[in-house]
């Protein structure tokens, strides 16, 4: 494969992997990502995904709770910890950033391995036929697919997500904030779309599904 083509959003990354440690501190808990070449900001935790984590409304009580399009596990991880009874989902299309989302919860959170399921599969497509609905769906979407393919996600969330449930996601402003929360006003109503913060050059929404 071009190494052009090698995008972190392909299923399987191909270039010789090197291995790097993410060290950061999360809503006042320190985490530590085992992370690889090919996969997405490997280097260092995006800004928009801390963003997005350091924003997010978390549950207490016990719910079913996604982390979509996962990466190497950070928003998923840290709603395992923060939500110590809740059944916790994370999928992904990149093997190998699954390869370090496993690694990473047995790092992290070594005694929570039996609540924490991560799936491979494309958008809602590891949920389906399975009668899974969830309580909250966390997403940092991978944009440079395109805001039509991540818009495309609010046709299946009545299936997957629950009556009331969230769908918190981040956008960059830059990356079209203000398109999308504009179409997703027209298209549902202002009650259902919320902007959790702005900060940072980031947008934080809340979907909340009718
Ligand atoms: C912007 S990255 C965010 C990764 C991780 N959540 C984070 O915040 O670091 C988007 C992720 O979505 C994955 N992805 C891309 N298209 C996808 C799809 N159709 N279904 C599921 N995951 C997808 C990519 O492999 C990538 O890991």
């Amino acid at each position: 494969m071009d190494k052009k083509e090698d995008h972190y959003f392909n299923e399987y990354s191909n270039s010789s992997v090197k291995f790097y440690s993410v060290s950061v501190s999360l809503r006042r808990h320190l985490y530590i990502f085992k992370t690889a070449s090919g996969i997405f900001s490997y280097k260092k935790l995006d800004l928009g995904t801390k963003v997005l984590i350091e924003n997010m409304f978390i549950p207490k009580s016990k719910q079913i709770l996604l982390d979509l399009g996962c990466g190497y596990g950070a928003i998923g991880i840290v709603l395992a910890y923060e939500s110590p009874k809740s059944k916790i989902y994370l999928a992904d299309i990149n093997r190998r950033a699954l390869w370090c989302a496993k690694q990473n919860v047995q790092f992290n959170l070594p005694q929570e391995k039996g609540r924490i399921k991560i799936l491979f599969g494309k958008d809602f497509e590891p949920f389906k036929n399975k009668g899974i609905q969830f309580d909250g769906i966390y997403m940092n979407p991978p944009v440079r697919l395109g805001r039509k393919q991540f818009l495309k996600l609010f046709e299946d969330l009545p299936h997957f997500l629950k009556k009331k449930g969230n769908f918190q996601f981040v956008l960059r402003k830059k990356m079209g904030s203000e398109y999308v929360y504009n179409y997703l006003k027209e298209a549902f109503s202002e009650q259902q779309i919320k902007i959790i913060c702005k900060r940072s050059g980031y947008w934080v929404f809340n979907y909340i599904q009718d």
